[in-house]
């Protein structure tokens, strides 16, 4: 069981806006708790670089969530998930991480047409995790990794239904209705964000996953199990706090625009693979 502080926030990680769609589910389950929640815009996205720079990245930023103090780590992005995992908790054995994986085993569950298409990045098509759980669950039911490139940058750029993005999805959408899928997976956390547009393009027989409430759920399965639910005064309770690699201005807006929450969040800066907030570097650092 860990001796962390039982007040310390959750900390919630992701390239970008995606994790919102999981924070916004963690916090409905777990009300008492409060957030940190970083996004590492400055590299957005993660879904075209290869394994070996996302694990430097993940582990840059998760360093940086242990060392604010968090109690334990929301991976809340399949493609770091997928590619990063392992080695984040070989390296930080001290601090729970809780991940996710497109949620291909339900998928298959509900399945009457024996066909599923998941839609994610590229990493996490390629990411040793997704083989692992297609190989586990797969069995007869036929599975069509689609990745969408682009997608993560229109959703970044608030563009949820306009006419490029509504030409990319239905592009990505194309093999799997091809094949008689019924039920899609969203095997990227930013892609809940343009579910509806997904559902319009999909029609009314197929069924959509996201996995947002099953990582709340598991979220507060290992805080029970590690004896780290919040004993933090009511006050503070559901607090978020925000940070970013990238412009705050953007993120502030995207974050106010997506989920009506005003986020101020702190700028954050990579200096030689570690992340810093800004405002804690000397000043000659900062006019360098
Ligand atoms: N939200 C991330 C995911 O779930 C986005 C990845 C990216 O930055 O490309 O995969």
């Amino acid at each position: 069981m860990s001796t962390r502080d039982l007040s310390a926030p959750i900390g919630i990680y992701d390239s970008g806006v995606g994790g919102l769609s999981i924070l916004a589910a963690l916090k409905a389950l777990l009300p008492a708790e409060q957030f940190y929640y970083v996004a590492d815009s400055y590299h957005c996205p993660y879904g075209d670089r290869s394994a070996t720079e996302i694990q430097g990245l993940a582990l840059g930023v998760a360093h940086h969530m242990v060392d604010a103090g968090c109690k334990l780590i929301v991976v809340a992005c399949n493609t770091i998930s997928a590619t990063s995992l392992p080695i984040l908790r070989r390296r930080l054995p001290d601090i729970p991480i809780v991940g996710m994986v497109p949620a291909v085993k339900p998928a298959i569950e509900i399945t009457r047409a024996g066909v599923v298409g998941v839609l994610a990045t590229q990493a996490t098509v390629r990411g040793a995790l997704y083989l692992e759980v297609l190989q586990q669950y797969g069995g007869d039911t036929k599975v069509i990794s689609q990745p969408c490139p682009g997608l993560v940058e229109l959703i970044e750029a608030g563009k949820l239904d306009c006419e490029e993005t509504v030409a990319l999805i239905s592009h990505c959408l194309t093999p799997i209705i091809k094949a008689g899928a019924d039920v899609i997976v969203l095997g990227c956390s930013h892609y809940p964000f343009v579910r509806p547009l997904i559902e319009r393009l999909a029609g009314p027989l197929v069924r959509i996953i996201e996995p947002s409430d099953a990582i709340a759920l598991q979220t507060r399965r290992v805080l029970e199990r590690e004896g780290l639910l919040t004993d933090a005064a009511p006050h503070s309770a559901g607090r978020t706090l925000f940070a970013t690699s990238g412009a705050a201005s953007v993120f502030d807006e995207s974050v106010l625009r997506l989920t009506g929450i005003k986020s101020d969040a702190e700028s954050l800066i990579w200096v030689s693979g570690s992340l810093r907030a800004l405002s804690a570097l000397p000043v000659a650092s900062r006019c360098s």
